[in-house]
C-alpha cells in the first residue's frame, strides 16, 4: 500500500514537472492582471515589467487605436509592421500574446527573421502573399533545413512556428494587408541579414567568409549596404 501511494506521489510530482516545463508561450499569470508600469529607464529590470497599482489601472491600459490604418512601406523592402505588444499596451504584461499588422506594396517583402519567444498565425485580409517558414537543422547531418510554402489569399490563415525563420512576399499586383496574432507580449524579431550583415559593430568579415564561403567582397559589399527594420 505505501508504495502504491509513494509510486503516486512521484508519478504526480513528475507530470507536474512536465507541466510546469511544457508552458508554450509567455510564463502564466498569477492574478487577473499585471499592467506595465511605462517607464523605460525603470532601474528594476524583471522578466517582464513592474505591475502598475491595480486600483490604479484603467481601460486605456489595455486599449489601442489606429490598426486600420495602413503603415508607411516607403523602404528599400516595401513592407512595414505595426507592433502592438507590451510596448503599446502595457495591459498585455504577462498575457503570453500580441498582435501585429503588416502592409506590403506591391513587389513588398516582409524579409527572411524569426520570433525568438513566440509562434505567429496570420490571416491576410488583402492582397496575394507568398509565404513560407524554414525548420531547424535536422538531427541527420545528411539532410537539409526543410522549407513550409504557401500562396495565400483574402481569409486565409498561415502559421509560423516559434523561433523558426520565415518570410511573407507580396507577389500581386495589389497592396496587401495581414493581421497576426504572436503567442508572446514581446515576441521579439531578428532579421537575417540585418542582424549578420548590419549589426553595429560589424561582425568580423574573416566569420563571414567563412560561414557564407564566399570571397572577402562579397561581405564588404553586403555589410556596406544600407540595412533597415521595418518593424
Ligand atoms: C513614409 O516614409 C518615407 C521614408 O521614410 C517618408 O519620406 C514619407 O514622408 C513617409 N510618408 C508618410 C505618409 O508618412
Amino acid at each position: 500500500m505505501k508504495i502504491v501511494v509513494l509510486l503516486s506521489v512521484t508519478t504526480i510530482f513528475i507530470v507536474s514537472c512536465l507541466a510546469t516545463l511544457a508552458y508554450a508561450s509567455d510564463p502564466s499569470p498569477l492574478q487577473d492582471f499585471c499592467v506595465a508600469v511605462k517607464d523605460a529607464d525603470a532601474a528594476v529590470f524583471v522578466n517582464g515589467k513592474v505591475c502598475k497599482n491595480p486600483n490604479m489601472v484603467v481601460a486605456e491600459d489595455f486599449f489601442f487605436p489606429g490598426l486600420n490604418k495602413p503603415g508607411n512601406t516607403s523602404n528599400p523592402v516595401g513592407s512595414r509592421v505595426t507592433p502592438v505588444n507590451v510596448n503599446q499596451i502595457p495591459g498585455l504584461n504577462t498575457l503570453g500574446i500580441s498582435a501585429v499588422r503588416i502592409d506590403y506594396a506591391p513587389n513588398g517583402l516582409n524579409p527572411p527573421h524569426t520570433h525568438p519567444r513566440a509562434t505567429e498565425i496570420l490571416v491576410v485580409m488583402e492582397g496575394t502573399l507568398y509565404v513560407g517558414f524554414v525548420t531547424s537543422n535536422p538531427a541527420d547531418p545528411a539532410l537539409k533545413n526543410k522549407l513550409f510554402t504557401k500562396y495565400l489569399y483574402p481569409g486565409d490563415v498561415f502559421v509560423f512556428p516559434e523561433g523558426l525563420i520565415h518570410f511573407q512576399f507580396n507577389v500581386g499586383k495589389t497592396n496587401a494587408v495581414a493581421f497576426a496574432g504572436l503567442s508572446s507580449q514581446n515576441p521579439g524579431v531578428i532579421t537575417v541579414a540585418n542582424a549578420v550583415f548590419g549589426s553595429d559593430p560589424q561582425i568580423n568579415p574573416a566569420v563571414l567568409t567563412k560561414a557564407f564561403q564566399v570571397e572577402k567582397n562579397v561581405i564588404d559589399y553586403l555589410q556596406a549596404q544600407f540595412w533597415t527594420n521595418i518593424d
